[in-house]
C-alpha cells in the first residue's frame, strides 16, 4: 500500500522504515528541510538500534523516499501517519498545534480520500477533534477517515518492538478503516517478511493481538499504559526508600513480588527514576486530561511527585557522602535518560549535573552515545569518550544511566586513577558486597 509519514522523529522514522521494510511504499516528510536532505543522502539523524540497517535496506529496495514538500507526501499515500511532536505546555497539557497544522496541510493538499492515522501520543478525544477539523478545513470537499494507532515503541528497541509487538491497537469509527489498518499490518501480524533484526530467524513469540477499539479508547490505552508503567517505577522507588530505613534489600523485595504474574518483575527497578520524552510528559497530560473532565487522578500525581523527589534523594546521598561538594571533581557515568539511546530529553543525569554545577562541583561526564547532544546543553562540563578518563582524579563517581559498558567497567583499574574510591550508584548496577570488597565506599538505592 502507498503510505505517507508526516514527521521524521523517533516515531516517524521507525514507523516509516519498518512499514517500508514490511513491503509497503512509504514517503516521509518533515518541516525540517535539513533533516530531509540528510535522510536523502543516507544519513540517519538519530541513534536507534537497527534503524540505519532498515533505512538502508528500504532505500536499496526503493520502498522508502523523502520529500520536504508536505503536499507531495500527502498526495502520495492512501493512508497518512501523523508522527509529529506533542510537547507539554506550561500547564502539563499536550500542545496539539503541530497536529492542527498537519490537519490544515492534509485538507489543503489531498486530492483523494485518505485514511488519516494518529500515531503521535495525544489525549483522548483528539481524534474526534481531528475529524472535525479535517472536515471544516476541507469544507467538506474530501472524504477523510480518522484512526488512532498508538505506538508502544521503547527507544533503543523500537525497531524490534515494531516487528514483534505484543499488541497493535487501532481506534476507528468505521470497520473499513479497521480493515485498511489490518491490511497495513498484515505482514507483521502474519510475519510475512524476513525480519532484519533477527536475519529472518525470529525467536518464537506470542502472536501479536490486533485490537480494534473506538478512537477514544485507543488514545486512552496509550496514556494508560505509560502512566501505569510510571506508577510501577515510583512504587519501586518508594519501596527502596522504605528498605533503606528498615534495613531490607529492595532488589530482593521487587524480585519476589514480581514473581507473582499479577505483578510482574519488569519496571520495578529502583533508582534515579524515569525520564525521557514520554513518561514525564504523558503522565502530566493524563493528569491534565482527567482534570478537564472532573476526575482527580491523585494516584498519578503521587507517582509524579515521587519521581521528582528522586533527584533530591540522589543529591542528598551525594552531599552526605562528599560532605562538601564545592570544589570537588565529580565523574558522571551516563547522560542519556536510559541505556541504548542518545536521547537526553528529561534525563535525570542532566538535572543532577546542573545542580552539582550550581553547588560549585567540577563535573566530568561520559556516555557512549549522548555526548554530542549533551555538549550543546552543558558547556561548563568536561566531556570524555573514555570512561576511565572521566573517572581520573574524581572524588566521586555518579552512575546515572544503566549502560552495559558501565556494568562491565574494570573497577580495580578505575580505583587506581580516582582521587577517592567513592561510587554513588543511581541505577543499582553493582553488587554492594563486591564494591566494598574492592575497597570502594559504595552508595546505591534501597540496599544500604
Ligand atoms: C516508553 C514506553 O516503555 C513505551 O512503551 C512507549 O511507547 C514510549 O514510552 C512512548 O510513549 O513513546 P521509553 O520512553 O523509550 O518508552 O522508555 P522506557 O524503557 O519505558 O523507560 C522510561 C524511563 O523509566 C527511563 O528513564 C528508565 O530508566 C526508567 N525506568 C524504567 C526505571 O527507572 N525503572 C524501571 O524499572 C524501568
Amino acid at each position: 500500500m502507498r503510505l505517507s509519514v508526516i514527521g521524521c522523529g523517533y516515531v516517524g522514522l521507525v514507523t516509516g522504515a519498518c512499514l517500508a521494510e514490511a513491503g509497503h511504499e512509504v514517503i516521509c516528510t518533515d518541516i525540517d528541510a535539513a533533516r530531509i536532505a540528510a535522510l536523502k543522502t543516507g544519513e540517519v539523524p538519530i541513534y536507534e538500534h537497527h534503524l540505519d540497517k532498515i533505512l538502508a535496506s528500504a532505500a536499496k529496495k526503493g520502498s522508502i523516499s523523502y520529500t520536504a514538500d508536505a503536499g507531495e507526501a500527502i498526495r502520495f499515500g492512501e493512508a497518512i501517519f501523523i508522527c509529529v511532536g506533542t510537547p507539554p505546555r506550561n500547564d502539563g497539557s499536550a500542545d496539539l498545534s503541530a497536529i492542527d497544522h498537519v490537519a490544515q496541510q492534509i485538507a489543503a493538499e489531498a486530492r483523494s480520500p485518505k485514511l488519516v492515522v494518529e500515531k503521535s501520543t495525544v489525549p483522548a478525544r483528539t481524534g474526534i477533534e481531528l475529524q472535525r477539523a479535517l472536515a471544516a478545513y476541507s469544507r467538506g470537499g474530501n472524504a477523510f477517515r480518522v484512526a488512532s494507532n498508538p505506538e508502544f515503541l521503547r527507544e533503543g528497541t523500537a525497531v524490534e518492538d515494531f516487528f514483534h509487538p505484543d499488541r497493535i491497537v487501532v481506534g476507528v469509527e468505521d470497520p473499513a478503516a479497521g480493515e485498511q489498518l489490518r491490511e497495513i499490518y498484515r505482514p507483521i501480524l502474519e510475519r510475512k517478511f524476513s525480519c532484519p533484526v533477527h536475519s529472518g530467524k525470529c525467536p518464537d513469540g506470542k502472536e501479536a493481538e490486533f485490537l480494534v477499539t473506538t478512537i477514544s479508547s485507543a488514545e486512552l490505552i496509550k496514556h494508560a499504559s505509560n502512566s501505569f508503567l510510571a506508577l510501577k517505577i515510583s512504587y519501586a522507588n518508594v519501596l527502596a526508600d522504605l528498605c533503606e530505613q528498615i534495613g531490607a534489600n529492595v532488589e530482593e523485595v521487587t524480585h519476589a513480588i514480581g514473581l507473582d504474574p499479577r505483578i510482574g518483575t519488569q519496571f520495578l527497578k529502583a533508582g534515579l527514576g524515569f525520564g525521557g520524552f514520554c513518561f514525564p510528559k504523558d503522565i502530566q497530560a493524563f493528569i491534565s486530561l482527567a482534570a478537564t473532565v472532573g476526575v482527580d487522578f491523585e494516584i498519578l500525581k503521587a507517582a509524579e511527585r515521587v519521581n521528582k523527589q528522586r533527584i533530591e534523594r540522589f543529591l542528598g546521598k551525594i552531599n552526605k557522602a562528599l560532605w562538601v561538594v564545592k570544589g570537588k571533581r565529580v565523574a558522571v557515568l551516563g547522560l542519556a535518560f536510559k541505556a541504548n539511546t542518545d536521547d537526553i530529553r528529561f534525563a535525570p543525569a542532566l538535572e543532577v549535573i546542573k545542580r552539582l554545577l550550581d553547588e560549585g562541583a567540577e563535573v566530568h561526564a561520559t556516555d557512549p552515545e549522548a555526548l554530542e547532544r549533551a555538549k550543546k546543553q552543558l558547556p561548563q562540563v568536561h566531556f570524555h569518550e573514555d570512561p576511565y578518563q572521566a573517572l581520573a582524579d574524581a572524588h566521586a563517581v555518579l552512575v546515572c544511566t544503566e549502560w552495559d559498558v558501565y556494568k562491565r567497567l574494570d573497577w580495580e583499574r578505575a580505583g587506581k586513577v580516582m582521587a577517592r574510591k567513592l561510587v554513588i550508584d543511581g541505577r543499582n548496577l553493582y553488587s554492594p558486597e563486591k564494591m566494598k570488597q574492592l575497597g570502594f565506599e559504595y552508595v546505591s538505592f534501597g540496599r544500604d
